[in-house]
């Protein structure tokens, strides 16, 4: 499959049009990119690495039955992915206390939420990214009662299906963010799900193996995402 006319060019990706009207195909950057656009860096080897990770749970969450863009691996950085129109929301679930929710509650990272929160932002770089809520989305257009249910339902098991693989793993799920689109009337799961996109603490140290190293000028940003691809089998 060949990549024809590049659609669009993200912080961390580049989406082609190819010969089949309804497939794309994604190819993934080394480029990182934090606090909207601000903090600009390399992680090298890190497309490569989100590419096949992300392709592998994708797979496992068909199997559990969520629908996504997945359709196939072609290089180390290419997937073909399903067409879809992307909903302009970033969806993001939380198990523990870290990031932006720390902040805004004033609470210490690393306690474990009673429950799973589920949050929404509203996709724009200008805004950047502002929190909003359902009826937000449904007055503003970005998401029909019907799609934010189906979005909210499958958000929750996404975060069930992953907790459980990555604890498997030696790994805690503390928060992700996902991002869905519409392909032929039905929402699907799109975007990525990577150490770009997850924060992943090691189980018994809680050592982080996750973006916040690049965000936070950590150090080792490289080894920690190669460990989690060695974790979850595929190094
Ligand atoms: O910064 P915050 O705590 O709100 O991030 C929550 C989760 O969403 C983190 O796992 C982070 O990596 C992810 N996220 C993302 N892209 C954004 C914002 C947050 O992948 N634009």
């Amino acid at each position: 499959m060949e990549k024809l006319e590049m659609l669009y060019e993200g912080k961390a990706k580049k989406v082609y049009k190819t010969a089949q009207e309804d497939v794309y195909i994604v190819d993934y950057k080394d480029d990182a990119t934090a606090f909207n656009g601000l903090k600009k860096g390399t992680i090298v080897g890190k497309g490569v690495i989100n590419n096949r990770m992300s392709n592998h749970m994708f797979k496992l969450l068909e199997n559990e039955g969520v629908p996504t863009h997945y359709i196939e691996e072609l290089s180390d950085r290419e997937t073909a992915v399903k067409k879809v129109e992307i909903v302009p929301l970033e969806v993001i679930i939380r198990n523990v206390s870290a990031g932006s929710f720390s902040k805004k509650l004033g609470m210490e990272e690393g306690i474990k939420l009673l429950a799973p929160t589920l949050e929404f932002s509203y996709k724009n770089d200008d805004l950047g990214d502002p929190m909003i809520n359902d009826y937000y989305a449904i007055a503003l257009g970005l998401a029909t009662r019907e799609e934010i249910d189906k979005i909210s339902k499958m958000a929750f098991k996404v975060n069930e299906v992953l907790c459980k693989y990555f604890e498997e793993c030696g790994i805690e799920l503390i928060d992700f963010k996902i991002e869905f689109g519409r392909s032929k009337g039905e929402v699907i799961l799109a975007d990525e799900i990577s150490p770009d996109t997850c924060r992943l603490w090691d189980i018994r140290t809680h050592e982080k193996l996750d973006k916040d190293r690049f965000r936070r000028d950590m150090g080792g940003v490289e080894d920690a995402y190669a460990e989690v691809l060695k974790r979850i089998g595929l190094a």
